[in-house]
Protein backbone atom coordinates (compact mmCIF):
# COMPACT_ATOMS: atom_id res chain seq x y z
CA UNK A 1 0.00 0.00 0.00
CA UNK A 2 1.20 3.37 -0.67
CA UNK A 3 0.29 7.06 0.85
CA UNK A 4 -1.68 9.34 -1.40
CA UNK A 5 0.20 12.87 -0.91
CA UNK A 6 -1.87 15.08 -3.72
CA UNK A 7 -5.65 14.68 -5.29
CA UNK A 8 -7.05 17.64 -6.48
CA UNK A 9 -9.90 18.87 -8.85
CA UNK A 10 -8.35 20.64 -11.80
CA UNK A 11 -11.39 20.75 -14.28
CA UNK A 12 -13.80 18.57 -16.68
CA UNK A 13 -14.54 15.67 -13.89
CA UNK A 14 -10.66 14.92 -14.28
CA UNK A 15 -8.20 14.93 -11.08
CA UNK A 16 -4.42 14.64 -10.36
CA UNK A 17 -3.60 12.11 -7.79
CA UNK A 18 0.13 12.09 -6.50
CA UNK A 19 1.21 8.76 -4.81
CA UNK A 20 4.60 8.55 -2.37
CA UNK A 21 7.55 6.42 -3.32
CA UNK A 22 9.12 4.94 -5.83
CA UNK A 23 7.76 3.84 -8.74
CA UNK A 24 9.06 2.32 -12.24
CA UNK A 25 7.28 2.71 -15.86
CA UNK A 26 7.65 3.95 -18.95
CA UNK A 27 5.30 6.70 -21.25
CA UNK A 28 2.40 5.10 -22.09
CA UNK A 29 1.99 2.21 -19.57
CA UNK A 30 -0.26 2.30 -16.85
CA UNK A 31 -0.92 0.77 -13.41
CA UNK A 32 -4.01 -1.27 -11.75
CA UNK A 33 -5.27 1.17 -9.04
CA UNK A 34 -7.85 -0.17 -5.90
CA UNK A 35 -8.99 1.80 -3.06
CA UNK A 36 -11.30 -0.37 -1.60
CA UNK A 37 -11.66 -3.79 -0.51
CA UNK A 38 -13.99 -5.72 -2.47
CA UNK A 39 -16.69 -3.40 -4.64
CA UNK A 40 -15.97 -2.22 -7.50
CA UNK A 41 -14.50 -5.63 -8.18
CA UNK A 42 -11.96 -4.54 -10.82
CA UNK A 43 -8.69 -2.68 -10.43
CA UNK A 44 -9.01 0.71 -12.50
CA UNK A 45 -6.36 1.09 -15.20
CA UNK A 46 -4.81 4.39 -15.28
CA UNK A 47 -2.02 5.53 -17.51
CA UNK A 48 1.14 7.46 -15.89
CA UNK A 49 1.22 10.87 -16.12
CA UNK A 50 4.31 11.81 -14.81
CA UNK A 51 7.11 9.83 -12.57
CA UNK A 52 9.92 11.11 -11.01
CA UNK A 53 12.56 9.77 -7.74
CA UNK A 54 9.73 9.69 -5.18
CA UNK A 55 6.47 9.97 -6.63
CA UNK A 56 3.76 8.93 -9.20
CA UNK A 57 1.26 11.15 -10.58
CA UNK A 58 -1.97 10.00 -12.24
CA UNK A 59 -4.79 12.25 -13.85
CA UNK A 60 -7.75 10.83 -13.93
CA UNK A 61 -11.19 11.12 -14.85
CA UNK A 62 -13.86 10.47 -12.61
CA UNK A 63 -16.73 7.94 -14.97
CA UNK A 64 -17.76 5.58 -12.23
CA UNK A 65 -17.65 3.89 -8.82
CA UNK A 66 -14.00 3.27 -8.49
CA UNK A 67 -12.83 6.70 -9.92
CA UNK A 68 -16.09 8.15 -7.45
CA UNK A 69 -13.71 6.44 -4.72
CA UNK A 70 -10.66 7.51 -5.94
CA UNK A 71 -11.39 11.16 -6.61
CA UNK A 72 -12.35 11.58 -2.72
CA UNK A 73 -9.27 10.06 -1.20
CA UNK A 74 -7.55 12.54 0.92
CA UNK A 75 -3.68 13.38 1.54
CA UNK A 76 -2.15 10.00 4.07
CA UNK A 77 -5.15 7.60 2.97
CA UNK A 78 -3.66 4.62 1.43
CA UNK A 79 -3.70 3.12 -2.27
CA UNK A 80 -2.95 -0.12 -3.41
CA UNK A 81 -1.00 -0.19 -7.39
CA UNK A 82 -0.50 -2.48 -9.38
CA UNK A 83 2.22 -2.32 -12.63
CA UNK A 84 3.62 -0.89 -14.44
CA UNK A 85 1.47 -2.77 -17.09
CA UNK A 86 1.44 -2.74 -21.27
CA UNK A 87 3.02 -1.71 -23.99
CA UNK A 88 3.92 2.25 -24.16
CA UNK A 89 4.81 4.43 -26.88
CA UNK A 90 8.25 3.63 -28.59
CA UNK A 91 10.95 6.78 -27.94
CA UNK A 92 11.08 8.55 -31.28
CA UNK A 93 12.74 11.20 -32.83
CA UNK A 94 12.23 13.82 -35.34
CA UNK A 95 9.59 16.34 -35.38
CA UNK A 96 6.63 15.05 -33.07
CA UNK A 97 3.07 16.08 -32.68
CA UNK A 98 1.45 14.36 -29.59
CA UNK A 99 -2.53 15.11 -29.90
CA UNK A 100 -4.54 14.34 -26.71
CA UNK A 101 -8.48 14.70 -26.46
CA UNK A 102 -10.17 15.17 -22.62
CA UNK A 103 -8.64 12.50 -20.46
CA UNK A 104 -6.31 11.42 -23.53
CA UNK A 105 -4.27 14.17 -22.59
CA UNK A 106 -2.78 12.33 -19.41
CA UNK A 107 0.23 9.64 -20.72
CA UNK A 108 1.23 12.87 -23.20
CA UNK A 109 3.01 14.47 -20.26
CA UNK A 110 5.64 11.67 -19.45
CA UNK A 111 5.77 11.62 -23.18
CA UNK A 112 6.84 15.23 -23.74
CA UNK A 113 9.03 15.14 -20.84
CA UNK A 114 10.83 12.20 -22.22
CA UNK A 115 10.88 12.80 -26.08
CA UNK A 116 12.36 16.79 -27.50
CA UNK A 117 10.85 18.02 -29.75
CA UNK A 118 7.60 17.75 -29.28
CA UNK A 119 4.20 20.19 -29.98
CA UNK A 120 1.13 19.12 -28.18
CA UNK A 121 -2.19 19.58 -29.79
CA UNK A 122 -4.99 19.01 -26.68
CA UNK A 123 -8.69 18.92 -27.44
CA UNK A 124 -11.70 19.77 -24.71
CA UNK A 125 -14.94 20.24 -23.87
CA UNK A 126 -14.94 23.39 -22.72
CA UNK A 127 -12.37 23.93 -20.84
CA UNK A 128 -8.01 23.66 -21.02
CA UNK A 129 -6.56 21.78 -18.14
CA UNK A 130 -2.92 21.92 -17.58
CA UNK A 131 -2.04 24.10 -20.24
CA UNK A 132 0.72 25.97 -18.37
CA UNK A 133 2.07 22.68 -17.11
CA UNK A 134 2.52 21.20 -21.01
CA UNK A 135 4.19 24.75 -22.31
CA UNK A 136 6.89 24.46 -19.47
CA UNK A 137 8.25 21.22 -21.82
CA UNK A 138 6.91 21.42 -24.92
CA UNK A 139 7.39 24.03 -28.00
CA UNK A 140 4.25 24.83 -29.03
CA UNK A 141 0.98 24.26 -27.43
CA UNK A 142 -2.21 24.29 -29.18
CA UNK A 143 -5.34 23.65 -27.91
CA UNK A 144 -9.34 23.45 -28.88
CA UNK A 145 -12.34 23.42 -26.90
CA UNK A 146 -15.90 23.15 -27.85
CA UNK A 147 -16.76 23.19 -31.56
CA UNK A 148 -13.40 22.96 -32.40
CA UNK A 149 -11.30 19.64 -32.68
CA UNK A 150 -7.76 18.93 -32.41
CA UNK A 151 -7.78 17.44 -35.61
CA UNK A 152 -8.92 20.81 -37.41
CA UNK A 153 -6.32 22.37 -36.34
CA UNK A 154 -2.93 20.10 -36.73
CA UNK A 155 -1.62 19.32 -39.94
CA UNK A 156 -0.12 16.06 -39.78
CA UNK A 157 2.75 16.75 -42.69
CA UNK A 158 4.53 18.75 -40.11
CA UNK A 159 5.22 16.04 -38.01
CA UNK A 160 7.40 13.43 -38.71
CA UNK A 161 5.24 11.18 -35.80
CA UNK A 162 2.43 11.50 -34.06
CA UNK A 163 1.90 10.28 -30.42
CA UNK A 164 -1.86 10.09 -29.72
CA UNK A 165 -4.23 9.27 -26.77
CA UNK A 166 -7.95 10.11 -26.78
CA UNK A 167 -11.96 8.98 -28.35
CA UNK A 168 -11.48 6.47 -30.68
CA UNK A 169 -13.20 8.34 -33.05
CA UNK A 170 -10.43 11.04 -33.06
CA UNK A 171 -7.19 8.78 -33.52
CA UNK A 172 -9.24 6.89 -36.11
CA UNK A 173 -9.30 9.93 -38.13
CA UNK A 174 -5.39 11.05 -36.73
CA UNK A 175 -5.03 8.01 -38.74
CA UNK A 176 -7.16 8.60 -41.57
CA UNK A 177 -5.60 11.80 -42.09
CA UNK A 178 -1.70 10.69 -42.35
CA UNK A 179 -2.73 7.94 -44.87
CA UNK A 180 -0.18 8.74 -47.76
CA UNK A 181 1.68 11.08 -45.91
CA UNK A 182 5.15 10.56 -44.38
CA UNK A 183 4.07 10.65 -40.89
CA UNK A 184 4.12 7.40 -38.67
CA UNK A 185 1.27 7.49 -35.96
CA UNK A 186 0.83 6.10 -32.54
CA UNK A 187 -1.95 5.05 -31.16
CA UNK A 188 -3.35 4.73 -27.14
CA UNK A 189 -6.57 2.51 -27.11
CA UNK A 190 -8.89 3.12 -24.31
CA UNK A 191 -10.66 -0.17 -24.57
CA UNK A 192 -12.21 -1.74 -21.86
CA UNK A 193 -10.06 -3.82 -19.47
CA UNK A 194 -10.91 -5.97 -16.42
CA UNK A 195 -7.64 -7.32 -15.08
CA UNK A 196 -5.05 -5.86 -16.44
CA UNK A 197 -2.41 -8.59 -17.04
CA UNK A 198 -3.88 -10.16 -20.36
CA UNK A 199 -5.78 -13.34 -18.73
CA UNK A 200 -9.49 -12.02 -19.37
CA UNK A 201 -9.26 -11.11 -23.02
CA UNK A 202 -12.30 -8.31 -22.07
CA UNK A 203 -9.65 -5.86 -23.70
CA UNK A 204 -9.20 -7.59 -27.20
CA UNK A 205 -8.59 -5.15 -30.12
CA UNK A 206 -8.25 -5.96 -33.82
CA UNK A 207 -5.15 -5.22 -35.67
CA UNK A 208 -3.49 -6.52 -38.98
CA UNK A 209 -1.82 -9.41 -37.35
CA UNK A 210 -4.70 -10.55 -35.59
CA UNK A 211 -6.34 -10.35 -32.10
CA UNK A 212 -4.48 -8.00 -29.74
CA UNK A 213 -4.60 -8.08 -25.82
CA UNK A 214 -4.81 -3.85 -25.11
CA UNK A 215 -3.79 -4.47 -21.46
CA UNK A 216 -0.45 -5.96 -22.52
CA UNK A 217 0.21 -5.85 -26.61
CA UNK A 218 -0.70 -2.46 -26.17
CA UNK A 219 -2.46 0.12 -25.03
CA UNK A 220 -0.04 2.01 -27.57
CA UNK A 221 -0.01 0.38 -30.96
CA UNK A 222 1.16 1.90 -34.53
CA UNK A 223 -2.09 3.34 -36.60
CA UNK A 224 -1.98 2.02 -39.33
CA UNK A 225 -1.90 -1.96 -37.97
CA UNK A 226 -5.16 -0.94 -35.92
CA UNK A 227 -8.57 -2.46 -37.17
CA UNK A 228 -10.95 0.43 -35.93
FE1 LIG B 1 -7.69 -8.85 -19.16
FE2 LIG B 1 -6.55 -7.39 -21.10
S1 LIG B 1 -7.74 -6.70 -19.45
S2 LIG B 1 -6.64 -9.54 -20.96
Amino acid sequence: MYKVCENRYIGEDMYLMKVEGKFEGKMGQFYMLRAWDMFPLLSRPISIHDIDEDSITFLYKVVGEGTQILSKLKIDDTIKLEGPYGTGYEKVEGKVALVGGGIGIAPLYLVAKNIENCDAYLGFRNESILEDEYKKICNEVHIATGNTFVTDILDVEKYDYILTCGPTPMMEKLVKMVEGTNTKIMVSLENHMACGVGACLVCTCQTKFGNKKTCKDGPVFWGEDVMF
